[in-house]
C-alpha cells in the first residue's frame, strides 16, 4: 500500500525536514554528518596555472600557490557502511587563502556527474518515497526501478550511481562539481564553469577478484599507504559554458565538446585530522566567483549547516 502524501513544508522549514528524511531513510548516527558520514581528511598545496585570471579575479586562481585542505568521503550517511557499497565517493577541498572577507574557498564534488534532483522538494519527495519503499521492504533494486517511475528527471543520475565501479583509489578517480558557478572578471562579466578533478594516477578500479578481500575501510589505508610513497595529484579542470547552457539544473549535463581550461594543480602530501567542526560549505566561492540560480546549490548551504549543527551537538 502506498503511504499518503505528506504536505510540503514552507521554504523555510524544507531544509531541516530534508536532513530529517534522510535520517529517517539512513538512520540517525549520532555526531556524524547526515550524508558521506565517513571520510579522511589530508593536506596539500593547490597552486594556480594562471589560466582563470583573464576570466576571474579570484586570489585562490590567480599565480599564488594556495594550501589545501581535503576531505574525501564515502556517500552513506551510515559511518559503517563499507566503502565497497558506498555508491558515491567525494572530494571537497577548502582552499586556505580567505577572501577580502574571510571567505575561504571550497570546492565539493563527486564522482557521479549529474544530481537525482533538480529541486529541493523534489529531493525531499524522493527521500520520503524511498522511505516508505523501505519501510514496506521493497528490495533495493526494486527501490530503484519506483523512484525512476516516479521521477523521470533523475533517471540518469540513477542510472550512474547504479553502475558505478568501487574505485581502486580516492586518487584514481575523477570528481565533478555537479553544479555550474560564474567566473566574474573586472568589468563583471560572467562565464559560467563546471569544475572537475582529473587524477594524475591512471583511472584505476577494484578488480573484481580484489573485492573478496577489500577492507570495509580499504579506500583510507590505501591513501595512507600511498601518501607514505609520494603525492597524490589533481588538476582542476574548467569546462566553460555557452550563455545557453543549463546553469540551474544539476540534473542536465553539459555537451561533452565545450571547451575546458586547466585552473591548477593540487598535490596532496599526507593525512590530517578533521579540525573541529569543518564545514564544507559548496557555497562558498570567495570574492570573483559566485553561485548560479542552481535551487539545489543554494538550498545545500542550509541543509548542510543544520547537519552540521546536529552532528556538533552529538546527535
Ligand atoms: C538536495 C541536495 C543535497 C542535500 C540535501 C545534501 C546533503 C548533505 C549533507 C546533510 C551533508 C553533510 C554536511 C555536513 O554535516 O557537513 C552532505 C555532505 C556532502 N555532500 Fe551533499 N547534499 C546534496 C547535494 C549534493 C550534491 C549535488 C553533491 C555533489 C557535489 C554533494 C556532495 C557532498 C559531499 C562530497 C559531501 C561531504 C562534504 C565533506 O566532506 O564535508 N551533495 N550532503
Amino acid at each position: 500500500m502506498t503511504a499518503p502524501k505528506e504536505p510540503m513544508p514552507s521554504p523555510a522549514e524544507l531544509p531541516a525536514r530534508s536532513v530529517d528524511a534522510i535520517e529517517e531513510l539512513a538512520g540517525t548516527h549520532p555526531g556524524q554528518r547526515r550524508a558521506h558520514a565517513r571520510g579522511i581528511c589530508a593536506r596539500g598545496v593547490f597552486t594556480p596555472s594562471g589560466e582563470a585570471a583573464r576570466l576571474t579575479g579570484a586570489a585562490h586562481l590567480q599565480r599564488e600557490p594556495s594550501e589545501a585542505l581535503v576531505r574525501f568521503s564515502g556517500s552513506a550517511s551510515d559511518p559503517a557502511t563499507k566503502d565497497l557499497l558506498s555508491p558515491a565517493k567525494g572530494m571537497a577541498v577548502q582552499l586556505q587563502r580567505p577572501d577580502a572577507a574571510g571567505v575561504k574557498p571550497v570546492i565539493v564534488a563527486v564522482t557521479a556527474s549529474v544530481f537525482v534532483a533538480r529541486t529541493p522538494e523534489s529531493f525531499l519527495e524522493m527521500m520520503l518515497a524511498a522511505r516508505d519503499m523501505a519501510r514496506e521492504g521493497v528490495s533495493v533494486k526494486d527501490r530503484l526501478s519506483g523512484l525512476l517511475g516516479r521521477f523521470p528527471h533523475a533517471a540518469e543520475a540513477l542510472t550512474i550511481l547504479s553502475e558505478l565501479k568501487p574505485p581502486a583509489s580516492f586518487a584514481s578517480v575523477p570528481y565533478h562539481s555537479i553544479h555550474a558557478f560564474y567566473f566574474v572578471d573586472g568589468q563583471g562579466r560572467k562565464q559560467p564553469v563546471k569544475y572537475e578533478w582529473i587524477p594524475d594516477a591512471e583511472e584505476a578500479y577494484l578488480p573484481l577478484l580484489k573485492t573478496a578481500v577489500a577492507g570495509k575501510d580499504y579506500l583510507e589505508e590505501e591513501l595512507r599507504e600511498r601518501l607514505e610513497k609520494l603525492p597524490a595529484g589533481f588538476t582542476l579542470r574548467a569546462a566553460l559554458g555557452e550563455p545557453w547552457d543549463p546553469v540551474d539544473d544539476s540534473t542536465a549535463r553539459w555537451p561533452a565538446d565545450r571547451p575546458t581550461i586547466d585552473l591548477g594543480h593540487l598535490s596532496i602530501t599526507e593525512l590530517t585530522d578533521e579540525p573541529a567542526g569543518l564545514l564544507m560549505d559548496p557555497t562558498a566561492t570567495g570574492d570573483g566567483i559566485e553561485i548560479t540560480p542552481d535551487p539545489i546549490l543554494s538550498f545545500r548551504r542550509e541543509a548542510y549547516a543544520i547537519s552540521q549543527e546536529r552532528r556538533m551537538k552529538g546527535i
